[in-house]
């Protein structure tokens, strides 16, 4: 007998789910973005049960604020295994959402090609969502309901090429100026005397923590 579940959209509600912004939230999935594991925390915060995600499309968990292209360039990336950030908002099963930044990692077989993927997601600091990335998005989506996806990338590339980076770089640099701009306030209260290379250091440190494996 096929016993066919349906899975129902939950109703979005504009309000952001509680969860421990220190903590990883992992998804392992095959070629086709099917879930294949996720971690107690992507349990926690997404509020579904594991049982629920495993072999279920990770469209499960988009938010209808979500551009397509922000997804268009994200499997563009991943496909090429790339090293690539993207700020995502997510939808948990309550319909409250989650802003996200996610890394990538591929698992190889002998022959070097890329069999699974792992993303890694980490909170985003609320000014760079507030500041730069709902205002973004919500243009790039506005012009995807009026013109379609094709019109929302031209959009994007032309703004991308206004600052002079790619999106990938975009999110890195947010990440970047956001750590500069508190390390600047940290150092100013510690110790004035800390020189370039010191606070280069600190940089590296800070970013590759973001998505240090718990
Ligand atoms: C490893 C991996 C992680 C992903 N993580 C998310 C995610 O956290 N949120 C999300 O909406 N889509 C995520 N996606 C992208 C989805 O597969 C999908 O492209 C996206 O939700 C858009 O859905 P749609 O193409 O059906 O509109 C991920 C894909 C992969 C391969």
């Amino acid at each position: 007998m096929n016993e066919e579940i349906k899975f129902v959209k939950p109703t979005t509600i504009d309000k952001e789910v509680s969860w421990d912004k220190t903590k990883t939230i992992m998804s392992k999935t095959d070629l086709y973005g099917t879930i294949e594991f996720v971690n107690e925390v992507f349990v926690d915060v997404s509020g579904y049960e594991d049982y629920e995600l495993i072999a279920k499309p990770h469209n499960i968990i988009r938010h209808p604020d979500m551009p397509q292209i922000i997804f268009k360039i994200l499997w563009d990336n991943i496909k090429q295994g790339n090293q690539f950030h993207a700020i995502v908002k997510n939808l948990a099963k309550s319909g409250r959402y989650y802003w996200v930044i996610s890394d990538f990692e591929y698992i190889r077989d002998e022959n070097e090609n890329v069999t699974k993927y792992i993303a890694r997601r980490r909170s985003v600091p609320q000014d760079i969502i507030t500041n730069h990335i709902e205002p973004l998005y919500r243009k790039l989506l506005q012009i995807e309901q009026v013109s379609g996806v094709d019109a929302s990338e031209k959009y994007l590339i032309g703004f991308l090429e206004e600052s002079g980076v790619s999106y990938a770089d975009l999110i890195t640099n947010l990440i970047l100026d956001e750590d500069k701009a508190q390390q600047l306030l940290q150092i100013k209260e510690k110790s004035p005397e800390t020189n370039i290379e010191d606070r280069k250091e600190q940089k590296r440190g800070y970013f590759s923590r973001y998505f240090s494996r718990d």
